[in-house]
């Protein structure tokens, strides 16, 4: 643990809201890790397996986020994907690199300094992932949420990041979260053009990103060069009792009764929560899809699924 590292990303910490999004900054851009010929090699230790996704993408904001990947797979090796990556429109995805036990302490070294922090206000960090993403130039990550926070930095290349607010309903409603947090299903969460101008909108390059919460809706654009970017997630007290108020929610709304918004009647949602950890304790997170494994496990770092 690098609990007295110097801490490599910041923000204003006194202005930090768990629930609010928020610009950072970082020093991992340069971190040998990040760079091309290293996450080739991570590439290749997890060619085969659910860890890595290579794709081409022409999809646009609206795509349903979940079939991008499912859709357009290139199969090409790692290698291929990334000489190709000026040309081709084509990702690459390395998923829950904490799998890894070099990358596990990347995450930690960025993680460990900030998390007194975070948990100032937002206790109970646990369930720690890491997120690569390489794409070519003007590619689209589609209009979608996330089950837990995140911390999009960005190492290589430019991108416009678009987050809407957790709690607007206008933008993502209620029932999209619902079915979101219990089924893992986004085909609720619909992207309208119009609904860019009501985006907070971040041009992040080396050494900035973007602090967001859980389930803020979000798309991606690159810019002219082929970008390089780390996501961090984590789940927190409050994010596993957020997503297991939404599950007994989706729940309910599949008996035909219409649940109140999450967070508007706080001893409805210490029912929800009660009834729901039950739920689980007793039946596992569900099968097919799954809600999140974190609301099962307190595990220190994500299960890959
Ligand atoms: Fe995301």
């Amino acid at each position: 643990m690098h609990a007295n590292a110097t801490a490599l990303i910041e923000m204003d910490w006194d202005a930090f809201d768990p629930a609010r999004i928020k610009a950072v900054r970082h020093q991992l851009a340069d971190h040998p890790l990040l760079q091309p010929d290293q996450l080739v090699a991570l590439g290749k230790r997890f060619q085969g397996t659910s860890h890595l996704f290579t794709f081409n993408n022409n999809a646009g904001a609206d795509a349903n986020f979940d079939d991008v990947a499912r859709l357009y797979p290139n199969r090409r090796s790692v290698t291929d994907t990334l000489q190709g990556i000026n040309e081709a429109k084509a990702w690459m995805l390395l998923r829950h690199v904490q799998a890894d036990a070099t990358y596990q302490k990347l995450i930690d070294l960025a993680l460990d300094p900030i998390k007194p922090r975070i948990e100032k206000h937002d206790p109970g960090m646990y369930y720690r992932a890491g997120w690569i993403f390489v794409a070519s130039p003007h590619t689209v990550t589609p209009f979608h949420i996330d089950r837990n926070h995140g911390i999009l930095l960005q190492i290589h290349g430019t991108k416009k990041v678009y987050v809407w607010d957790a709690e607007d309903a206008e933008v993502c409603s209620e029932l999209a979260r619902d079915c979101f947090h219990s089924r893992h299903e986004l085909d609720e969460v619909k992207w309208r053009e119009e609904f860019r101008e009501r985006a907070h909108v971040f041009e992040v390059g080396p050494g900035q990103g973007v602090y967001m919460p859980i389930t803020s809706p979000h798309m991606v654009e690159t810019g002219d060069d082929p970008s390089i970017t780390i996501s961090l997630t984590y789940s927190t007290n409050a994010t596993r009792r957020n997503a297991m108020e939404h599950v007994l929610h989706d729940l309910l709304r599949r008996k035909g009764i219409k649940p109140p918004t999450v967070g508007k009647h706080p001893l409805l949602d210490r029912l929800s929560y009660a009834s729901a950890s039950a739920m689980i304790a007793m039946h596992g997170v569900g099968s097919r899809p799954p809600a999140c494994p974190s609301l099962a496990r307190r595990t220190a770092y994500a299960v890959a699924d």
